[in-house]
């Protein structure tokens, strides 16, 4: 059988916690198939010049780790600068935080080259070659360039916007070319998808071959929507450990007399905390039986810290937290726990099974793995409902969760206000058709089914180096 190389920007160890939903679904998923795991190892080198060393090669478990440095200025560049500071927000809708710095696009294909050159030596002739997320669109090509003929696929695990708003991108056409360089080039949502068809269509002037497939640039390329899950099994397992149970116990225990909420992110702009704060704030203004009997923990992890709209979002949502607890709290009732840290993976099971009601309302998200897993934690006979935002790729999937525009403040308020009051029949009702969405649609379903359609796709010519 062929083996799988997996190559993303963060790669994380499979036996340890990781934050960021690429890491902890491909975690998943190479600890089932085994591997290769390709990508950068997390160090910065301070000394210029020094990309160049080895790539260093661990075992762990079933997967081959293969890691590089980069050096500061190619970190800076390509990580902060073009990925997370023009590709990121504008991707993400937002186009008043790009940072169209015409150095970083410099930066961001020396990385793709580097990792071209220190990948293709690894590799065997059947390899099946899976790049994943925004970091590394033009990785294909490079590697192309370099003569390696083996199927690669690429996975978007963000949204694609339309194509009037990536059009502001400067080179978005050079983004876009180079993903003719793959076989199969995957999105989350529908939307995105059919983004991409609408973009290929009048600004590539691609030919449409039907069922998502493309011709363009002298290649042929599959495209389609292959919406990631969460390993169901592996979480609800993780519920009913130990450690699962203790958390759950411990909760239920603090927060016996209140109905607790929960919110687990990055701490991202896209996810927006300060929106959610709003309703909240709302909420408790609107329903005054709610104060002493609700209270929500909000854990947002520390996220690209040195992109400056990302301390901004973290002052406004303090801000905003103190104030509420300022204007609402009680000697024995603060109405929010705030905590800025990751939190141990074997524990949110427990936290989440604890709480009724959920808060994932991104303001647009490539699709939210949070919301899938604090389904599979639910007690099916006592389940919680999930808010989430119609703005998450997985609204498309989870229809019977509370879907809710988090812009409409009053509207969130009313939704979560539902979600505290909703009878136990109606939980039940709701909980067991997105229990069966998730279990159908789970992560083993999202890399078979992405894996499966690579097999079968292969462009009709290869090695064509034009970047
Ligand atoms: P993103 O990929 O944008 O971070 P997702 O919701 O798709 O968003 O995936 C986030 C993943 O990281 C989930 O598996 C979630 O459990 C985990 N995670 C997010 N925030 C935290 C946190 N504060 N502590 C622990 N795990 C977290
Ligand atoms: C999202 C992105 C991933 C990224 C993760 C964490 O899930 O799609 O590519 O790894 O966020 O962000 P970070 O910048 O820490 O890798």
């Amino acid at each position: 059988m062929a083996r799988l190389v997996v190559v993303s920007n963060r790669i994380a160890d499979p036996r340890k916690t990781a934050a960021g939903g690429l890491a902890v679904a491909l975690a998943e998923v190479l600890n089932n198939t085994g591997g290769m795991w390709f990508g950068w190892s997390g160090k910065i080198l301070e000394q210029p010049g020094e990309s160049d060393g080895d790539v260093k090669l661990q075992q762990a478990g079933a997967v081959k780790l293969a890691t590089i440095d980069l050096t500061r200025e190619d970190h800076d560049a390509y990580y902060l600068g073009y990925s997370n500071g023009v590709l990121w927000p504008v991707f993400h809708y937002r186009l008043d935080l790009a940072d169209f710095d015409a150095g970083y696009i410099a930066g961001y294909r020396r990385v793709n080259q580097l990792f071209a050159r220190k990948l293709a030596p690894l590799l065997k002739d059947d390899d099946i070659i899976w790049v994943q997320d925004y970091h590394l669109i033009p990785l294909a090509a490079e590697l192309r360039a370099l003569g390696c003929n083996q199927r690669i696929g690429f996975f978007l695990h963000i949204p694609l916007p339309p194509p009037l708003i990536l059009a502001a991108i400067p080179g978005h056409d050079w983004l876009i070319r180079a993903l003719f360089a793959y076989d199969l080039a995957g999105f989350q949502s529908k939307a995105d998808h059919s983004h991409f068809s609408e973009y290929v269509r009048s600004e590539a002037h691609a030919q449409d071959l039907g069922e998502g497939r493309w011709r363009a640039f002298n290649r042929t390329l599959q495209a389609g929507a292959y919406p990631i899950g969460i390993d169901v099994e592996e979480f609800v397992g993780l519920t009913e450990a130990p450690e699962g149970r203790e958390m759950y116990e411990r909760m239920k225990r603090e927060y016996s007399r209140r109905k607790l909420l929960v919110g687990v992110d990055r701490l991202d702009y896209s996810k927006g905390l300060p929106h959610r704060m709003r309703a909240f704030r709302e909420l408790l203004a609107r329903n005054p039986e709610t104060h002493n009997s609700a209270t929500l923990i909000q854990i947002a992890s520390p996220s690209r810290e040195d992109v400056s709209a990302y301390s901004d979002i973290l002052h406004e949502l303090e801000s905003l937290c103190g104030s509420i607890n300022g204007n609402f709290g009680e000697l024995d009732w603060m109405p929010v726990r705030y905590m800025h840290r990751t939190v141990a993976r074997a524990r949110l099971p427990g936290l989440y099974r604890a709480s009724r009601v959920a808060l994932v309302t991104p303001l647009r998200d490539g699709m939210n793995l949070v919301a899938k897993e604090f389904i599979a934690a639910q007690d099916p006979e006592n389940p919680g409902v999930l808010v989430l935002s119609r703005f998450a790729g997985a609204a498309e999937q989870l229809r019977e969760a509370l879907l809710v525009n988090p812009y409409d403040t009053e509207g969130t308020a009313s939704a979560i206000h539902l979600a505290l009051q909703m009878p136990l029949e109606e939980r039940k009702t709701r909980h067991q058709a997105l229990m069966k969405t998730i279990q159908k649609y789970d992560v083993h379903w999202w890399c078979a089914s992405f894996l499966d359609t690579l097999a079968q796709a292969r462009s009709e010519e290869s090695g064509t180096p034009w970047l």
